[in-house]
């Protein structure tokens, strides 16, 4: 009897833990999850290697030139003037806008075929692009 509260706070907090901790966990990752700018940006053998991924994946909607010009029209964005940032560069592309016609490519690409694309998008850069977070 007199351990029955305790064994319901016991549960209570276990269950808590549960469901709280890794909620917790995602929330203070999802903050600095990514550097705030690439790490692999000027490599020279990443940008090579990003460029053959981007010419693979990305390339049907934002375009040879990635101004987002394609067959399919002037439709996806140009990512030649991305200007959030890279760790929102790493997190759109994982998660993709489905609302929108950008496909998700966390099951595709690993975060580092994402900083080569990040690098060879950053050699294309047009004047306003941000690639730094701030
Ligand atoms: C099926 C077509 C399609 C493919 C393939 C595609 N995208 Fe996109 N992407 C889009 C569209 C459409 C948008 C614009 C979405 C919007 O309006 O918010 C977009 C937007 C983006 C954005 C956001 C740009 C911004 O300024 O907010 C990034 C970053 C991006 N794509 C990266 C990539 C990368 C990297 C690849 C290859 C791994 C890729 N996309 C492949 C269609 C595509």
């Amino acid at each position: 009897m007199i351990l029955k509260p305790f064994r319901m706070w016991a549960t209570f907090a276990a269950l808590t833990l549960v469901l709280a901790g890794p909620t917790a966990t995602q929330a203070i990752a999802e903050d600095d999850a990514y550097p705030k700018k690439n790490p692999l940006a000027g490599n020279e053998e990443a940008i090579e290697e990003g460029a053959r991924l981007y010419f693979k994946w990305c390339v049907a909607c934002h375009g040879k030139h990635a101004d987002g010009v394609s067959r399919f029209g002037d439709y996806a964005a140009d990512l030649r003037k991305f200007w959030r940032g890279y760790p929102e560069f790493v997190r759109i592309t994982l998660n993709g806008r489905t609302d929108r016609q950008m496909p998700p490519w966390g099951g595709v690409l690993d975060e580092d075929e994402i900083s080569q694309i990040g690098a060879y998008l950053e050699t294309l850069q047009l004047e306003g692009a941000v690639w730094v977070a701030h």
